[in-house]
């Protein structure tokens, strides 16, 4: 078999990248945004679904195959293309090339976002040993504490606003780089959908935040007893 080119590799690297944008980093962001707006309809239905995730047998497993590589993939690889990119926007003004220009650096803060955001919830749940039913009171403590002051909340008014416009975009680019959507009444109309998308996750993850804000109530492990080994998985 012929080896594989340096042109072939990058073409490769280029469509993974793109792939990985929509499935599963773009999935996961609409499916988590979904979840935690249950915390709009109340404390214990987010409660379940805090449980039912934790509760999933090889968890460990399935978030670092399905969440952190592919998202480490698609953020070092996204960091590369940056660097070498070409901006032009000081002499070509088209709304495009400033689209162009902000999907690279909303990039760079959902990835900043990121960080803080494992940081303070999935790392502190694993280092103070919160699994099965005890992550879930644990985590919504968390999130309590962390909306009850106003940094907090612009912190993730930044990150929703950040990854529900770079999904939103990147959809879009990714349509004209698969050829998916050709002409311009196609691509305008694409445009619009795809806006549609970024202002419905915006507003979901936004709708969650004030919840927390408005009413942060506590809760207790939805199973008792189960820590000491006597069931749960
Ligand atoms: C309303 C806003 C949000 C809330 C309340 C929220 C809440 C949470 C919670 C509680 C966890 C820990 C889950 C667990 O360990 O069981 C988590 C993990 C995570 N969140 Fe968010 N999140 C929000 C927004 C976002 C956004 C905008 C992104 C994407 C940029 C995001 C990406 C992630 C990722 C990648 C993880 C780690 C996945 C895992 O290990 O399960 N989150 N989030």
């Amino acid at each position: 078999m012929d080896r594989v080119s340096k042109d072939q590799l990058h073409y490769l690297l280029l469509k993974t990248h793109s792939l990985t944008g929509l499935v599963p980093i773009g999935a996961y962001l609409c499916v988590h945004l979904s979840v935690n707006s249950l915390r709009t309809v109340g404390v214990l239905p987010y409660q379940l679904s805090i449980d039912a995730i934790n509760n999933l047998p090889f968890l460990i497993w399935i978030e670092t195959i399905f969440i952190y590589i592919p998202l480490l993939f698609h953020s070092f690889m996204g960091f590369y293309l940056s660097k070498n990119a070409r901006y032009n926007l000081a002499r070509y003004r088209y709304p495009r090339n400033g689209l162009y220009t902000l999907q690279r650096l909303s990039g760079a803060v959902v990835f900043v976002f990121l960080v803080y955001h494992v940081g303070t919830t999935v790392v502190p749940k694993w280092t103070n040993g919160k699994h099965l039913f005890e992550a879930a009171p644990f985590l919504i403590e968390i999130m309590n504490m962390e909306f009850q002051t106003w940094t907090g909340r612009i912190i993730y008014l930044i990150g929703i606003a950040s990854a529900a416009f770079h999904f939103a975009n990147g959809l879009w680019g990714f349509c004209i780089s698969w050829g998916l959507v050709v002409g311009v009444r196609a691509q305008r109309n694409a445009a619009l959908a795809f806006s549609l998308v970024g202002v419905v996750l915006t507003v979901m993850g936004l709708a969650t935040v004030f919840e927390f804000s408005v009413h942060p109530e506590s809760t207790v492990p939805t199973i008792a007893g189960v820590f000491s080994g006597k069931g749960g998985g």
